[in-house]
């Protein structure tokens, strides 16, 4: 059953024409971000909602607390109580960012955003980003359930309503579609890491080696597996109470691939077929993209 029955107008608003919640972001929150100043040690991971935004949070925060010789988990969980602020850089109040202007490098951040929307000044100060992309059907599927389980996000009484406000713009933080074009505009810059929710999963022990090493972050072979360890489905779903508290079992699902197989109709199968052929296949990122 839909998580609440309150209008869609209710529940969403819109910023330079994309959709978002009213209960997360604000407009007066993303007037100020641009104002927001990055530091060039700043850790940020750029991911669209359900491509697996909180696992790459638990592996960068429990990265940043090896390079600060800190026991993961002890100081540094993403979102357990000691953490200073919501780590999503669009979500909270308008003050927030003057708030982080006191918190000590390096500073964890993960985004929704398009490269657009975010500050001009992690780009000017060549921020290190970690991009996360994820196949579309899967996304799509995540983002499905995840729209009936949590109350801030219009709900939807049937799949076949989900997908076709998912084929267009009207999901908040916008289409993915777009999103990833955009993000392709950015995907040579060496600043920027791309890492797929496919290949971290096939291989999370490379993954995490890859992204300590784009961050410079040395590890021993002890930490490595810590890391690793941490970070797998089971553990953090074991975790989730602890670190996500009630909105434990509505962030890690089931952690896979190829779960769309129970959702898609095969005209719908199709059409995402064409959309991805059309318009993502042939860049740089589509070609990352396991499909
Ligand atoms: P499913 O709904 O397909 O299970 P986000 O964190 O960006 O909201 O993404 C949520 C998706 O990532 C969910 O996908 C969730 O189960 C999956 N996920 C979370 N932690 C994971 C982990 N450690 N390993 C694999 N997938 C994970």
């Amino acid at each position: 059953e839909a998580a609440n029955s309150m209008h869609r107008d209710d529940l969403v608003f819109s910023y330079k024409g994309i959709p978002y919640p009213t209960t997360l972001c604000s407009p007066e929150g993303f007037k100020a971000l641009e104002s927001f100043e990055a530091r060039s040690d700043d850790v940020i991971l750029a991911g669209y909602p359900k491509s697996g935004t909180n696992w790459l949070s638990q592996i960068l925060t429990d990265l940043i607390a090896i390079s600060q010789k800190k026991t993961p988990g002890e100081e540094s969980s993403v979102n357990a109580e000691k953490v200073d602020e919501f780590p999503y850089l669009e979500v909270g109040d308008a003050e927030k960012y003057e708030r982080m202007t006191k918190l000590p490098s390096p500073r964890f951040m993960a985004t929704h955003l398009r490269p657009e929307n975010l500050p001009k000044s992690i780009f000017k100060n060549k921020v290190k980003i970690l991009l996360l992309i994820r196949n579309p059907k899967d996304l799509a599927t995540s983002f499905y359930h995840f729209s009936n389980a949590l109350a801030a996000l219009p709900s939807y009484e049937t799949w076949d309503d989900f997908f076709t406000d998912f084929m267009t713009k009207k999901m908040c933080w916008g289409c993915y579609f777009e999103y990833l074009s955009e993000w392709n505009k950015y995907a040579d810059q060496e600043n920027i890491m791309t890492i797929t929710f496919e290949e971290a999963k096939e291989n999370p022990a490379l993954a995490v080696k890859n992204i300590a090493t784009f961050f410079g972050i040395p590890l021993t072979e002890e930490e490595h597996q810590l890391v690793v360890q941490r970070s797998s489905f089971q553990a953090m779903k074991k975790n989730s109470e602890k670190t996500h508290g009630s909105f434990g079992n509505i962030f890690f699902r089931k952690g896979g691939v190829t779960d769309w197989k129970n959702l898609f109709s095969e005209d719908q199968n199709k059409k995402m077929d064409k959309a991805f052929e059309e318009r993502i296949a042939g860049t740089k990122l589509g070609k990352k993209l396991k499909y």
